[in-house]
């Protein structure tokens, strides 16, 4: 394994299953009445968070805590960033400090990189820009893979807006090397520019009918419509947008049995998801979040505890 986590392409399909494994294992401290383990007794972590966050921020927190590890939490809001020191500066004065890792999500992508470049601590990115978010791609498969088994030649849709989407990126490829089959699903204006050489390459189809894909696969993954992210209009209104490519409780009537609902979060409940299909008990919502801690966890224990010292 890599010394930094950047992008789903620093893991290997050995990578990703040890990961997934050891998750398997973390994930019983969450119903344990004492949730501590002592495999990072001594690390410092720091979260700089320079974009807002719920669910990772906190489960990132939750899995060094419980990993025993010293978490420290920056945000921009309250940081010398608002007061124009440069993100270089940033880091390399708490890196100055002593810290053993960084967990950082930023608005630039590439952000991740260029930090690792400038302080000797361990990296793993949790979201930049447009790019990647490798550990929320992590928990999608070891969500799916919990109700589904193996991956390996199952079909899942990749349904929303997937231009401004860094999950749909990372999901690409962890999916891939794990052998599920992809089809991404879009309105024109949502679907990012030279999508179809990209899939030619990277072997998954495209679709603007998602009627067309829904009874066929086997999980549907629906991506938040990223308006912080828009600029223009991308679709007339919310409601076109949702008569289009929403997960309405329509279409989840045309769903197998055992195909499963997938969201990363924050949701727009009535725009891209309804809340019959949120709620359904095809949805994995909140198993993915539960998942994320043990995920983070394996992903925190293999970046810096190393192989064999597992507790
Ligand atoms: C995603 C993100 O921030 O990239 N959310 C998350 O980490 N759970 C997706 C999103 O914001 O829509």
């Amino acid at each position: 394994m890599k010394r930094h986590l950047l992008s789903m392409n620093d893991l290997d399909r050995h990578d990703i299953l040890t990961i997934l494994d050891t998750a398997e294992s973390m994930h019983d401290v969450q119903h344990r009445e004492v949730k501590k383990l002592p495999t990072l007794r001594g690390r410092t972590v720091v979260n700089l968070f320079f974009e807002d966050s719920t669910r990772t921020r906190s489960s990132f927190e939750i899995a060094g805590k419980w990993l025993s590890a010293d978490v420290i939490n920056i945000s921009a809001k309250g940081s010398s960033t608002s007061k124009g020191e440069s993100l270089r500066d940033t880091v390399r004065t708490v890196a100055a400090m002593g810290v053993d890792g960084f967990v950082i999500r930023h608005s630039a992508s590439g952000a991740a990189q260029q930090v690792s470049e400038w302080v000797d601590a361990v990296v793993i990115n949790a979201g930049d820009g447009l790019h990647e978010h490798p550990t929320q791609a992590l928990l999608d498969a070891y969500s799916m893979r919990q109700r589904l088994g193996d991956l390996q030649g199952l079909h899942v849709a990749l349904v929303g807006d997937l231009t401004h989407s860094r999950v749909l990126r990372s999901n690409l490829i962890c999916l891939k090397t794990l052998g599920a089959r992809v089809t991404v699903v879009a309105p024109p204006t949502l679907m990012p520019a030279g999508i179809e050489t990209w899939a030619a390459s990277e072997g998954f189809t495209t679709s603007y009918d998602l009627d067309a894909v829904l009874p066929c696969v086997d999980a549907v993954m629906m991506l938040r419509v990223q308006r912080e992210r828009m600029s223009g209009g991308f679709f007339p209104t919310a409601r076109e947008y949702t008569v289009g490519y929403g997960l309405t409780r329509e279409r989840l009537r045309t769903l197998q049995k055992h195909t499963v609902i997938c969201h990363p979060g924050p949701m727009n409940r009535g725009l891209e998801i309804a809340a019959d299909a949120a709620d359904a008990a095809q949805s994995l919502v909140l198993d993915q979040v539960s998942a994320g801690v043990a995920v983070r966890m394996s992903v925190l224990y293999h970046l810096f505890a190393g192989e064999g010292s597992l507790t």
